[in-house]
């Protein structure tokens, strides 16, 4: 096998065989190939495309390049749940235990921030006590036991993945289907999991900028977990509002608490929790959609899934009335009347990064306690002088730059717009 070969091949538009691709990614993975080689090759991907075979191949050969995680001692049926990035996201929490109520079991490994993507381990370590590191058996029981634990992410899984996942980031090969279907496919088929639901987002700031292409990457990802027998659904969402009424990690936990509880729950929040768990429990239980929808929505009505988060935080060492949520605010005020017709999650994010909510380049640590939590949301009515948003900050930031940003990240007019649903499409 020759690496300059299997270049000329692809300029030549020739399709690839799977011990090529296979070629490729090993030596990639054990540092024979070197990243500007790789550069070239996921270039070619970017530019030309590749078939479904050959995307196939790429997945398969990115989850060889790490462990395959065999659950053999849980008795529940095993669902995951993957979002390719939100604001606000807080949909693992809320979804976790709902569908372990349901009988089904979640044993999730998730991953940190990562520049304006927030992450489900920064969320549940602003925990006090909450452990994310559960040896194997401890989390093995605790799913069998409770249905749920979420732990961090091993680097074992995939590990392919990670290192072109950052070199495409460097070159600008990120929004390539191909590339995010073997990307997002392999880490999933590795975690062994039986049901995979994949929250695709769709809109301005998402890799996915048009309902057509990601229709597109969807139905790819779909024939790939056939090929693994695994259970596939693909939700194409809505993703240029953020995502109930709280960003930033502590913050987040308490919107979920909330949540659960049934003291508040934001209505575009309660329709994709509520989405996702009906196709986690219809898929997971063998069940009709609308049954599993009814289910889904018993347990959090009759507060049985809000036991089960209490449960398995406590669990992993937690007690979520104990959170790391000390910090100063001060309150964004509105100068205009008319209704909110659009509020821009992508703003919202890099205000959320600037003050410490996720990682960046310059920033490794993350700060638990900020964040924004919006006082109105998309299609709300607002007057002059009314509160819009509520900022949690410990640093020492620049509020009246703050403030213009927030107000510049909602679009507030005179007429109502149609309220569109976060739902897109489904595809099975
Ligand atoms: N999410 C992933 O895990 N990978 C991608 O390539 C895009 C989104």
């Amino acid at each position: 096998m020759n690496y300059d070969l299997i270049i000329e091949k692809m300029k030549k538009n020739k399709r690839l065989k799977f011990e090529e691709i296979n070629y490729i990614i090993t030596n990639f993975t054990n540092g024979k190939i070197s990243e500007e080689e790789m550069s070239t090759f996921l270039m070619l991907i970017y530019n030309k495309g590749l078939s479904y075979k050959e995307t196939l191949y790429l997945t398969n050969s990115m989850i060889k390049s790490g462990e395959f995680i065999v659950f053999e001692d849980l008795n529940r049926i095993i669902v995951d749940k993957h979002s390719t990035g939100g604001v606000g996201d807080k949909i693992t929490l809320i979804v976790s235990p709902i569908v372990a109520a349901n009988g089904l079991g979640v044993a999730k490994m998730s991953s940190r921030s990562l520049g304006l993507t927030g992450g489900t381990i920064d969320k549940l370590e602003s925990i006090n006590g909450y452990n994310v590191n559960l040896n194997k058996e401890e989390f093995i029981k605790q799913v069998n036991d409770i249905g749920v634990s979420v732990i961090s992410q091993t680097e074992r899984v995939a590990v392919a993945d990670k290192k072109i996942y950052a070199l495409r980031d460097k070159i600008g090969a990120v929004d390539s289907i191909p590339l995010i279907a073997s990307s997002i496919m392999s880490k999933k088929i590795a975690s062994g999991s039986n049901v995979i639901i994949i929250d695709l987002k769709v809109g301005k700031g998402a890799f996915m900028k048009d309902a057509k292409s990601a229709k597109k990457l969807a139905k790819i990802m779909i024939k790939i977990g056939k090929y693994w027998n695994k259970s596939v659904a693909v939700i194409m969402t809505d993703m240029n509002v953020p995502l109930g009424r709280s960003i930033g990690n502590s913050l987040e936990v308490k919107e979920t608490m909330d949540f659960l509880s049934g003291k508040y729950r934001d209505k575009r929040l309660e329709t994709l929790s509520l989405t996702i768990s009906s196709y986690m429990i219809s898929l997971g239980n063998n069940i009709p959609l609308k049954e599993a929808y009814k289910n889904a929505k018993r347990v959090l009505d009759n507060n049985e899934a809000y036991d089960v988060f209490k449960k398995w935080i406590k669990s992993q060492g937690g007690n979520p009335n104990n959170l790391k949520e000390k910090a100063s605010t001060f309150e964004v005020i509105s100068d205009k009347n008319g209704f909110i017709n659009n509020i821009d999650a992508e703003k919202l994010a890099e205000i959320c990064s600037e003050i410490g909510v996720n990682r960046t380049d310059k920033r490794t640590e993350v700060d638990y306690a900020a964040g924004i939590v919006l006082n109105k949301t998309i299609n709300d009515k607002i007057t002059n002088g009314e509160k819009l948003a509520t900022i949690y900050y410990n640093e020492t930031i620049k509020k009246e730059l703050i403030k213009e940003k927030i107000l510049d990240a909602f679009e507030i007019t005179g007429i109502k717009n149609k309220e569109k649903s976060i739902i897109i499409d489904v595809i099975l």
